[in-house]
């Protein structure tokens, strides 16, 4: 049985870091790379790399924005493209991913944990506001954090009924648990993960609560489980109630909105915005902001014959949404979902 976005038996290969030295300016990108050890054993492979800081990196002296450094994948990649005038900004919410950036020892890269939410304030702290060349998003929850059980993000592996990317603020889910009522529970469980019995497995996980409180992955996988009419081939019961209060304890969709509108803005006209999203209800937010961008708006009453420059089409789209071939989904499985959308900001 697999978690969403996650094969209990796929292999998971680590992205090479890469080891930046100073370079005289001018010269072309040329990466060197040496092996590197994931800290506490978790590795995190990343989805369409290639593709992604192909379509990203258009100026290699720009400066950047990595949205989601995760376990630098992506970053290590970008940095291979850029001169030693480029720069490269990354930020996580969560301190273990950004405790694993010190591994890169590079003039050119700097990192900040925050949030989505504070995007906008952390590229103006760099004075990079309304300057990035290219912003990636690549949205989601690490390998790191689905594979380790003290993170609380796993029915196969029993921990602590946590959920949070940054552990150390917010409501965990345990919390959350233990203080929503039934209605509450079940318009979450609908929501965010198109739970058709909802108000069901609601009802069971209210009815156990008073016998003992919910702290633990495995007892709320087992009491969904056993609540739960109509089991999914090949998919545990708890799939879709373990995504819907990851998304409800991180507020998964309104940080992606906020991401998606600071990005807007913090990037220079000409700059590039790549988002890799890996389920449908964050897939159909990036479409929609792209699109509306694309096809801009106007303030002048319909009907009025208006000129192309007064729409204000703020994005241009680079080209259709783009998933990862079947040999990687095959080399990592955890890709399967992934869905890339690109676009460029007019003004
Ligand atoms: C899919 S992983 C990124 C992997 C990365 N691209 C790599 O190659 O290693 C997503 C990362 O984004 C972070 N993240 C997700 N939502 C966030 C948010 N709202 N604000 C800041 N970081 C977030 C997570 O903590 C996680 O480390």
């Amino acid at each position: 049985m697999t978690e969403p976005g996650l094969s209990a038996d796929s292999p998971f290969f680590c992205t090479p870091p890469l080891r930046t030295a100073l370079r005289p300016s001018n010269e072309s990108p040329m990466p060197t790379f040496a092996p590197e050890q994931p800290a506490r054993g978790f590795r995190h492979a990343s989805v369409l790399l290639d593709g992604a800081v192909e379509g990203l990196v258009h100026d290699p002296q720009g400066a950047y924005l990595d949205g989601t450094f995760g376990r630098g994948g992506h970053s290590r990649a970008i940095l291979a493209r850029l001169t030693s005038q480029g720069r490269l900004l990354a930020i996580d919410r969560d301190p273990q991913a950004v405790a694993e950036a010190a591994a890169i020892d590079d003039p050119r890269f700097f990192i900040e944990q925050g949030e989505f939410a504070n995007l906008g304030e952390i590229v103006d702290r760099h004075g990079l506001y309304g300057r990035l060349a290219g912003v990636l998003l690549d949205v989601g929850v690490s390998s790191p954090q689905l594979d380790d059980p003290q993170r609380g993000f796993s029915f196969l592996r029993d921990g602590p009924l946590d959920m949070r990317m940054d552990p150390t603020r917010g409501e965990s889910a345990a919390d959350f648990l233990a203080r929503a009522n039934e209605g509450e529970l079940a318009a979450v469980f609908k929501a965010y993960g198109e739970e058709r019995f909802a108000r069901r497995l609601a009802r069971a996980i209210v009815a156990r609560r008073p016998e003992r409180p919910f702290a633990r992955t495995a007892d709320l996988a087992e009491v969904v489980k056993a609540a739960h009419p109509a089991w999914e081939k090949g998919k545990h019961p708890a799939t879709r109630v373990f995504q819907a209060l990851r998304i409800q304890v991180n507020g998964e969709l309104q940080q992606l909105d906020a991401a998606l509108e600071a990005a807007l803005e913090a990037l220079a006209p000409g700059g590039h915005l790549v988002v890799i999203s890996f389920h449908s209800l964050e897939d159909r937010r990036v479409k929609r902001f792209i699109r509306d961008h694309v096809r801009g708006d106007t303030d002048l009453p319909r009907g009025m014959p208006i000129r192309d420059d007064q729409l204000k089409r703020r994005l241009a789209s680079l080209g259709k949404a783009r998933r990862p071939s079947a040999e990687e989904i095959q080399e990592n499985p955890r890709a399967r979902s992934a869905v890339m959308r690109m676009a460029r900001k007019q003004y």
